[in-house]
């Protein structure tokens, strides 16, 4: 007999059922459930592969090349593909793949240009802007002297005349555009024009859209900004954690602004993970996918106006509605909760204006990044609204719950997920 395996060496299931556990069921939910929140997605078997490779064991301090440690000459590799296909994917002059998140890379870039106390112009939250556009309660906030911009009443689009007025009176030292629930296009052009008027720098989030820009179906910032942040698990389908692209002229200070001052080691495993993502955003099929996430996005919020549900700026051009529940007498909590009882995942939302406390709100934010990923389509895009107006039109009825819950499941059934990673859960496969 040979001898019994080290500890280290020895399966997850062994060393900790516990989290084992946890993991399984996990898999099992997203495997049963409809994924409806905008800023989810369903990575490939490569991300995840590469994800839990060994590349977490590496300390990699500096950048490809310029390391702080030896043995570095593989996670360089995987570093300079990920550059290079990040600045290849966007046509960006120079990309840092480094930061740890979306909020680390806002960061970085408030680093490189602010100091303490400077004005920065960005989205309300309110109004669909980020927590690190300057809400009160984020570093964003408590750092820099915020002023913020947002829609207009009437059609919920952005007030880019107001933000103007705003920029010249204020002078700000950087202009943020970009934004979490914000269903329309943004006006890079515009913002480019308001910056170069008040003589300040542009920096443009598209943590949601950047799959989006990859395809050629949102305008690109990157001929406008002077920075572009992103998000790598969103549209983009990559694993979480963040990007940075800038002009050439801002790539030293803004690499040295990521470390060594904000950030220590780099995640090796997520850039390698970074740098796959990147590469199957580079293939033709990608721009298929997100075509099919616009496409499902509208037929949804279509279907969703017939039945009845207020569509925050009347539609969508992006991958994201908001629907204001609260036309229909539901708040966003009551929505949310319901629809998660009958196995669709969304979250509550503030509308533009909402006359209820953000932990209530008066809409959800729906989006079809993740379902889309599962290769539904228009016809299953119908039958999600239909779901959903049937469950917010009888929040209390168990058994309508219960049986929209077992439709969802019969149709997340066509269309697997991570099937060679699901086990047996509560009796379940
Ligand atoms: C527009 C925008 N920027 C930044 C972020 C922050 O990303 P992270 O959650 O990775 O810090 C988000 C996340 O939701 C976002 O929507």
């Amino acid at each position: 007999m040979s001898p019994p395996l080290p500890a280290r060496l020895r399966p997850l299931a062994e060393i900790d059922p516990e989290i084992a556990r946890a993991i399984d069921h996990e898999v099992d939910r997203q495997a049963r459930t409809l994924e409806l929140i905008a800023s989810e997605n369903f990575v490939s078997e490569a991300v995840l592969q590469a994800l839990g490779s060994v590349m977490t064991n590496k300390y990699a301090e500096g950048l490809p090349g310029k390391r702080y440690y030896g043995g570095c000459e593989f996670v360089d590799v995987a570093e300079s593909l990920a550059i290079e296909r990040a600045k290849k994917l966007f046509n960006a002059e120079h990309a840092n793949v480094q930061a740890h998140s979306g909020s680390q890379a806002n960061q970085a870039v408030y680093l490189t240009v602010l100091k303490p106390g400077d004005p920065l112009l960005g989205m309300s939250l309110a109004h669909g802007g980020h927590l690190t556009h300057g809400h009160p309660l984020n570093f964003s906030g408590r750092m820099y002297k915020i002023v913020s911009y947002g829609v207009k009443k009437d059609t919920e689009t952005i007030d880019y005349d107001e933000l103007e007025r705003l920029a010249m009176e204020h002078r700000p030292k950087l202009i943020v555009a970009g934004a979490s629930a914000y269903p329309r296009l943004l006006d890079f052009e515009r913002f480019a024009a308001i910056a170069k008027k008040c003589e300040t720098l542009l920096m443009v989030d598209i943590a949601h859209i950047a799959g989006l820009i990859a395809a050629g179906l949102h305008p690109s910032p990157f001929p406008h900004a002077d920075f572009v942040t992103t998000t790598t698990h969103k549209t983009l389908r990559g694993p979480r954690g963040g990007a940075i692209f800038s002009k050439a002229q801002y790539a030293k200070d803004l690499d040295r602004n990521v470390f060594p001052c904000l950030q220590g080691g780099p995640l090796m495993h997520v850039i390698a993970a970074k740098a796959v993502c990147f590469q199957e955003a580079l293939q033709p099929e990608f721009a298929d996918y997100q075509k099919q996430i616009v496409l499902n996005a509208k037929v949804l919020a279509e279907v969703l106006a017939m039945e009845g549900f207020r569509i925050v700026s009347g539609g969508t051009d992006t991958h994201l509605m908001l629907v204001d529940v609260f036309s229909r007498q539901v708040t966003g909590k009551q929505a949310e909760q319901a629809l998660e009882r009958a196995g669709i995942t969304v979250n509550k939302n503030a509308i533009p204006f909402d006359t209820n406390p953000p932990a209530i709100a008066s809409g959800i934010r729906v989006g079809t990044p993740a379902v889309t990923s599962r290769g539904m389509q228009e016809p299953q895009m119908e039958l999600i609204a239909h779901w959903i107006s049937e469950v917010l039109n009888n929040l209390e009825d168990e058994s309508v719950l219960k049986r929209v819950r077992s439709e969802v499941e019969a149709l997340t059934e066509k269309f697997p997920l991570y099937e060679n990673r699901r086990v047996a859960v509560a009796g379940k496969v």
